[in-house]
């Protein structure tokens, strides 16, 4: 099937139906099944549906990768840590975009100086989201995770003082200015990338990067954006030779925290309200409900239930 995103039928939920049984049959038969949805759709790069699908296929693998080599994760969670500390007191608030099953945030979580006063991580697959919960309870680490998309974070402008990444821009090639500019949106103090960096990496594992439709250009699109970049370099220790890691440091001005970050509509921007068992605007009528306990937050998750609030 041709999408077509001029098409206002063409959204999200269309292309969801079109793809998950086919996503799902080469998952099975061990093809890719990210390059299955562009073959499929014509797509150039990674549509966040098809991102959805092929990390949700995915979920578990992660923590099954970090008991099987307990070493790596110790090394990468401590080469974040370290860059990570300069920037967060006990009074901050931190973000991990794109935090899959929360290996990388719960060993940062526990290598920090200062433990922060607020620490979140959200992902597009719920799945993930589940198994990370586990992981954070079995490591004795503390932080909220949600469902949401990184191009649409359901938070105030400024509302977390330290926003990070890691590897998670890495499969969205093409919207770099996009993601970047809405993590510069939604922090205070500084936004840092962990990311495979393209520019850096040798010529057999460029190739393998646009192949997979992975990011590039992050340093230029920032610095694009208006961006400080303060830092930028390969990091020491990468997991993969053929996906070198990289760090792009963007500071933005030191402020103080404000306290506890504020949640907002993905939809509307209006302000949400945590009640609980869902998230709802009094402004809108619109609420997001948690699924077992975790929230959903993309815009698609969106339900008119004005007669909710007050109940
Ligand atoms: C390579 S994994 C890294 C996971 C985690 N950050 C870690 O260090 O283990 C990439 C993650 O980014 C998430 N992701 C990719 N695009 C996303 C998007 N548009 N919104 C939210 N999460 C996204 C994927 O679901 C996946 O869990």
């Amino acid at each position: 099937m041709k999408t077509d995103p001029d098409d206002p039928l063409n959204s999200d939920v269309t292309e969801l139906g079109c793809l998950i049984l086919g996503m799902r049959t080469a998952y099975a038969r061990k093809e890719n099944a990210m390059a299955y949805a562009r073959q499929t759709t014509g797509a150039l790069r990674n549509s966040s549906v098809a991102t959805l699908i092929a990390y949700d296929l995915q979920a578990g693998r992660y923590i099954a990768a970090a008991r099987a080599n307990p070493e790596g994760r110790v090394r990468w969670c401590g080469q974040l840590s370290e860059i990570l500390n300069t920037y967060i007191t006990e009074q901050s608030s931190v973000l991990e975009v794109g935090c899959g099953e929360a290996t990388t945030l719960a060993g940062v979580l526990k290598r920090l100086n200062n433990t922060p006063r607020h620490a979140f991580g959200f992902d597009i697959s719920w799945s993930r989201c589940a198994e990370g919960l586990g992981w954070l309870s079995e490591h004795n680490a503390s932080a909220r995770l949600f469902v949401a998309d990184l191009f649409n974070i359901p938070l105030e402008d400024a509302s977390i003082d330290v926003v990070y990444t890691s590897h998670s821009l890495e499969p969205n090639g093409g919207q770099e200015e996009d993601a970047i500019r809405e993590l510069m949106r939604v922090a205070r103090r500084a936004v840092i990338l962990f990311e495979p960096i393209y520019e850096l990496a040798d010529m057999e594992a460029q190739a393998r990067m646009r192949a997979h439709g992975y990011v590039r250009g992050l340093k230029e699109t920032a610095e694009r954006l208006g961006a400080k970049v303060s830092d930028y370099r390969l990091l020491a220790y990468t997991a993969n030779a053929l996906n070198p890691s990289g760090l792009v440091l963007i500071e933005k001005e030191p402020s103080t925290s404000t306290g506890k970050p504020t949640w907002r509509c993905p939809l509307t921007h209006m302000p949400l309200n945590d009640l609980g068992d869902v998230f709802a605007s009094a402004q809108s009528g619109l609420v997001y409900p948690a699924l077992r306990g975790i929230p959903m937050l993309r815009s698609e998750h969106g339900i008119v239930a004005s007669k909710i609030i007050g109940r």
